[in-house]
């Protein structure tokens, strides 16, 4: 199980600039970053990044659009990044921006080490122009059928039905999709890649059909398939067009040195970003970037979606070749995420807000475990079943995994002080054997990216032990003090299982992983520490008090989750209020509520009877034997905690309100309530049915007012 220690350069795709994250972003991220925890627990070196892909025609659109350049733009977006990025743990080490002037200089100098080795060429093309803008219509702002498969309403530059990579002038039947004009063709000079090359094609033969430094295939067959099919392997003539790189002003994008009035197309400078974000990186840790780039053993690695296949197959090891630079050891492509079996829009994503799954309350690491469980290492999509999702986390994240450790840990906290029995002392003990089985195994499909199959050797080593618990009867041991000892090895060997399991998973459930390392007291938790290999032993010695470690999941949250487009639009806006709404976005948005009737006039005066006061929600809490209640203890500045009995239950998990202000009326007469005396209401707005999913939201006060107040 040892290896020498490596050292990865691994990123996902570099998202647009033009939105909040949608669930697919979130797929893929976690789904990289359980492979970076697992390198790392294995001891190697991993640096993983990631950055926002700014420039492009619809960023500069959508900006205009508000009235703002599009650096505030695309700032605005970024700082909506962090919220999502902490909340599902995805631990990227940095998170940078192709708009930086690291990326300036390295896109200039791949362009200029290109140039010198004869692979930019300069044509003049004919080029769609919209009378009415006034300007060249950028390839997704010309609509039409597409040239191979007929398909309607496809952008100018590819086809999301058949993958077809063209030129916009052919589509069949264009249009502007700013404008809805008919386009005009004008001619003007544009830069191009020469792709079709020898030299490309002879290398790009080589470059996908190459083996990573372990030997792998650097690409999953079906990928490679598709690669072969491009380069006319088939028997055929190979297809590769040159590329066409240059885009005219207006553009936000980076100058083409030399030639004033042109910039680079979004996804010439987009991958080298890539690079970029680990200069910032490497920066920021004082690394050499460029010895760890040149290093022939760092392991360059990228996580992205089927539908961007073309640029990173092709193009990008290209482009990096002849700029001599390091190509990519591995692309690593997954499918996308469905819900309930219908695919998601690239634009708008799916049903499930990301924003709103945090939210509701709902454990981040449920969501990891349930990805991680349907992933593999094919290009496969994967479908967030909510009946599945709340079987697997249930049953056997919770049912399985985590309840090895409750009830274990009831026995040796009551009868040994919270020791474990000393470790078997043969080396030949058959469950340190099959532990050793379990990890080698697991190890195997993590590396595979397998995980899927990792989570079900876990919960098969889980089922085990649970059984081994089960046929031991312990509860029975306890009652007869002459098996003290016996108790004592059949609940340590459960618990040390548990820590092992713990190690296993940790990958996927960081959060979980790092409390029971705390209860056992051990130092972080490493691949060494599964205690199998000749001559090393598991760390866990001892636990400390037991604390509940995973809730179930409760279906009814999942309504929540799925409440109507309307509602979960409305949510998610006003969660990202820092964010701009994209087009798309803005285009969802929610119809406005029914106003309700309008009420009586009344004076000034009678408005300020109501003491509407700021509050902070200090503890929030279900109320026993109420599903509509929450208790809350406000601090209202008084120098004392107010109870406030409020019926928002069905719209807040009581731990996400702790610590948010609210606005409350502190002058109601108190009222004796069933559980107890209410001294105020909390104010929120809701629909007709407050009850109903999506229907209530409590009024709060942006951060920096303070408890007592006064609203008026
Ligand atoms: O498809 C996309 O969302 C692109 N922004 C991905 C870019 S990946 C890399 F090349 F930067
Ligand atoms: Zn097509």
């Amino acid at each position: 199980m040892t290896s020498p220690s490596r050292t990865f350069f691994v990123t996902t795709a570099l998202p647009y600039a033009n939105g909040p994250f949608h669930i697919g972003h979130i797929m893929e991220y976690i789904q990289a970053d359980i492979w970076v925890r697992y390198q790392r627990l294995r001891g190697h070196t991993v640096h993983f990044v990631c950055a926002d892909d700014a420039h492009g025609a619809p960023i500069m659109i959508a900006a205009e659009k508000e009235g703002v350049s599009p650096q505030v733009f695309v700032a605005r977006v970024a700082a909506g990044r962090k919220a999502y990025l902490d909340g599902f743990h995805i631990g990227f080490d940095h998170w940078h921006s192709t708009d930086s002037p690291e990326n300036i200089a390295l896109s200039q100098s791949i362009y200029r080490a290109l140039k010198a080795a004869g692979l930019i060429d300069v044509r003049r093309i004919e080029q769609f122009f919209d009378p009415v803008k006034g300007m060249f219509l950028p390839d997704r702002y010309i609509k039409g059928e597409c040239p191979r498969c007929g398909a309607k309403d496809q952008y100018g530059d590819s086809c999301e039905v058949c993958g077809a990579v063209y030129a916009p002038t052919e589509l069949k039947n264009p249009y502007s999709a700013l404008s809805g004009a008919q386009p005009e063709l004008r001619a003007s000079d544009h830069y191009f890649f020469r792709l079709s090359d020898p030299r490309c094609v002879t290398f790009l033969n080589e470059w996908t059909r190459g083996t990573d430094r372990q030997g792998a295939p650097r690409l999953q067959p079906e990928v490679l398939a598709k690669a072969r099919e491009w380069l006319g392997e088939a028997g055929g003539e190979s297809t590769l067009a040159d590329w066409d790189i240059s885009r005219d002003a207006p553009y936000f994008g980076i100058e083409i040195p030399d030639a004033p009035g042109k910039y680079f197309y979004v996804w010439l400078d987009a991958p080298i970003g890539y690079l970029a974000a680990l200069q910032a990186h490497c920066a920021r840790r004082g690394i050499d970037f460029e010895a760890l780039l040149a290093d022939p053993a760092t392991e360059q690695v990228h996580f992205i979606g089927k539908d961007i296949v073309y640029f990173h197959v092709l193009f990008w090891p290209a482009t990096l070749h002849f700029a001599g630079r390091k190509t990519p050891d591995r692309v690593n492509v997954h499918g996308f995420i469905t819900v309930s079996g219908e695919k998601m829009s690239k634009s708008r994503g799916t049903g499930i807000s990301p924003l709103r799954y945090l939210e509701l309350g709902m454990n981040p690491e449920w969501l990891r475990y349930y990805i991680a469980a349907k992933l593999n290492a094919r290009v496969e999509d994967v479908d967030f079943n909510p009946d599945d999702f709340v079987a697997r986390v249930n049953a056997d994240l919770v049912g399985k995994y985590v309840n090895i450790a409750s009830r274990a840990a009831n026995f040796v906290t009551r009868y040994f002080e919270g020791r474990l029995a000393p470790l078997p002392g043969s080396p030949d003990d058959a469950h340190e054997r099959r532990a050793a089985e379990v990890a080698a195994e697991v190890e195997a499909a993590y590396e595979a990216r397998e995980f899927g199959r990792a989570i079900r050797l876990a919960m098969a080593y889980a089922d085990e032990i649970n059984q081994y618990f089960d046929a031991n009867r312990p509860w029975e041991m306890a009652k007869d003090a002459a098996r003290r000892d016996a108790l004592h090895e059949v609940c340590s060997r459960c618990l040390r299982a548990f820590h092992r399991l713990t190690i296993l998973l940790a990958p996927i459930l960081p959060a979980t992983a790092a409390r029971v390392q705390a209860w056992f007291a051990t130092p972080d938790l490493r691949w060494d520490d599964l205690g199998v290999r000749p001559g090393s032993a598991s760390p866990a010695r001892a636990i400390g008090r037991y604390e509940h470690l995973m809730t179930r999941v409760d279906a009814k949250v999942l309504d929540a989750l799925f409440e109507p487009p309307a509602a979960s639009a409305a949510t998610s806006a006003a969660a990202s209020a820092a964010t701009p709404a994209s087009a798309a976005a803005a285009a969802a948005a929610p119809a406005a509520a029914p106003a309700a009737a309008p009420m009586p006039t009344i004076t000034i005066d009678e408005f300020a009877r109501i003491d509407l006061r700021i509050a902070r929600i200090v503890a929030a809490e279900a109320v026993a034997g109420s599903d509509k209640l929450l208790r809350l203890e406000l601090d209202v500045g008084e120098g004392r905690t107010r109870t406030v009995f409020s019926g928002i239950r069905a719209a807040y998990e009581p731990a996400r309100l702790v610590g948010r202000l609210a606005v409350v009326v502190a002058n109601l007469a108190p009222r004796k309530m069933k559980f107890g005396v209410s001294e105020g209401m909390v104010l929120s707005a809701s629909a007709e049915d407050p009850s109903a999913p999506g229907a209530l939201y409590l009024l709060d006060a942006h951060e920096g007012a303070q408890p007592g107040m006064k609203v008026r």
